[in-house]
């Protein structure tokens, strides 16, 4: 295990997207966008080289130059990279097997179906500084690496999301295998919950002492339960998250603010309560009118998002449109916004487009 010199960090450059979810009104709204490393760049296949997914993130050199990529190619014009990685790692720390299939995404090989598979889990010690020691070797390199140009963000998945795909066995339509442990094993379900909420506070933890300067927490998944459940499944364990991690990095020596941002893709009719569930930073997929959002926020939490991906499909001229649109929704230029997208990128996207909607968020979030 690495032991880290935090003192040996290089001075930030560009803080702007810190002081932004801190609730600082800024000079202009920050820019990074999720997926903003990886299959639209043509550097990252080349880098990549066809290697195994998860190999590539174990891959300190690999997984820092592959998330210092769109930093390099967008220069300027990204104020965050976000460590390559991914959601699944979690899981992978609980013991269980991942492999990520070309074209179709995650695969677990023997996904949680009965209550001895779950004990299983349940049962499992995960020493999360053993077992994703790659993880942390990778953010403190990046960090280096980076030089101080922009804040690493580090991440980790929902823990109603990873149960999900822990119970799945991959991605999902109908969501059969994790709406029956809710509704026929409820009692299994908070034992699990609570066990990946666990190993989440230490992970984010883990994740900043080796160089993470703020936090994402991906409920990708949401949007599949409706409010009733919402409360019941998600919403105690995200709290759980941001209510335990400052006690943990002060525990771990660590006393400057981390920001920490919720994105639970879908939860339209939760956004009230994420406002107050001790994140600095909600983020929005498309769904929202960002006006609405504002005002349902009321200036309790920092607004990030929530550009439709698939607008980077349209003409320059809607693409410009729909940027003053977002900004001027989200209160203008001046404001502690930060620009993303509703949802992370896809792999058909042209490098060049996004290039043009960074440059519109800078002309627009300058005015
Ligand atoms: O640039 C970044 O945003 C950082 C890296 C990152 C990845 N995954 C890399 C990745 C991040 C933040 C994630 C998070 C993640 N992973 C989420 C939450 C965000 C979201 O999209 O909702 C989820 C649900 C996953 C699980 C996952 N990983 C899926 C469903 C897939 C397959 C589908 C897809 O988009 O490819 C992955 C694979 C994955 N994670 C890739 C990348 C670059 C593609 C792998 C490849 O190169 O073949």
């Amino acid at each position: 295990m690495q032991s880290v010199d935090r003192s040996q960090f290089p001075k930030l450059k560009n803080d702007l997207i810190i002081r932004a979810a801190l609730g600082e009104t800024v000079e202009r709204p920050p820019c990074w966008i999720m997926r903003q490393a990886g299959r639209y760049l043509p550097e990252y296949h080349k880098v990549k080289d066809g290697r195994d997914f998860f190999e590539t993130c174990r891959d300190a050199e690999i997984a820092s130059e592959i998330t210092i990529q769109p930093v390099r190619r967008y220069a300027g014009l990204l104020d965050a990279a976000i460590i390559f990685s991914d959601i699944l790692v979690i899981p992978q720390a609980l013991g269980m097997k991942v492999e990520m299939i070309d074209g179709k995404g995650p695969h677990f090989p023997e996904p949680l179906r009965t209550v001895e598979d779950m004990q299983k889990v349940l049962n499992y010690h995960s020493d999360v500084l053993k077992e994703l020691d790659w993880a942390f070797r990778a953010i403190t390199v990046t960090r280096h690496k980076l030089n101080g140009q922009v804040p690493l963000l580090g991440f980790c998945g929902g823990p109603w999301t990873l149960m999900v795909y822990m119970t799945e066995g991959g991605g999902s339509r109908l969501f059969r295998y994790a709406k029956q442990w809710l509704n026929e094993f409820p009692e299994l379900t908070h034992k699990l919950l609570q066990k990946i909420t666990d190993v989440a506070v230490e992970f984010l933890a883990q994740q900043v002492v080796a160089g993470a300067q703020m936090l994402q927490v991906f409920e990708s998944w949401g949007g599949e339960l409706g409010s009733r459940d919402f409360d019941e499944f998600s919403l105690p364990y995200i709290r759980q998250i941001s209510q335990k991690l400052p006690l943990r990095l002060k525990d771990l020596g660590i006393h400057e603010k981390i920001p920490l941002t919720i994105f639970s893709k879908g939860s339209w009719y939760a956004l009230d309560k994420l406002c107050s569930s001790g994140y600095n930073a909600v983020s929005l997929d498309w769904s929202w009118d960002p006006k609405e959002a504002v005002k349902i926020n009321a200036d309790r939490v920092t607004l990030q998002g929530n550009l439709d991906p698939g607008v980077i499909y349209g003409t320059d001229e809607i693409i410009r449109k729909r940027v003053e649109e977002m900004i001027s929704g989200f209160g203008g230029g001046k404001s502690n916004y930060i620009v993303n997208f509703g949802h992370g990128t896809h792999p058909f996207m042209d490098p060049e487009k996004i290039k043009f909607f960074l440059e519109q968020c800078h002309r627009v979030g300058s005015l």
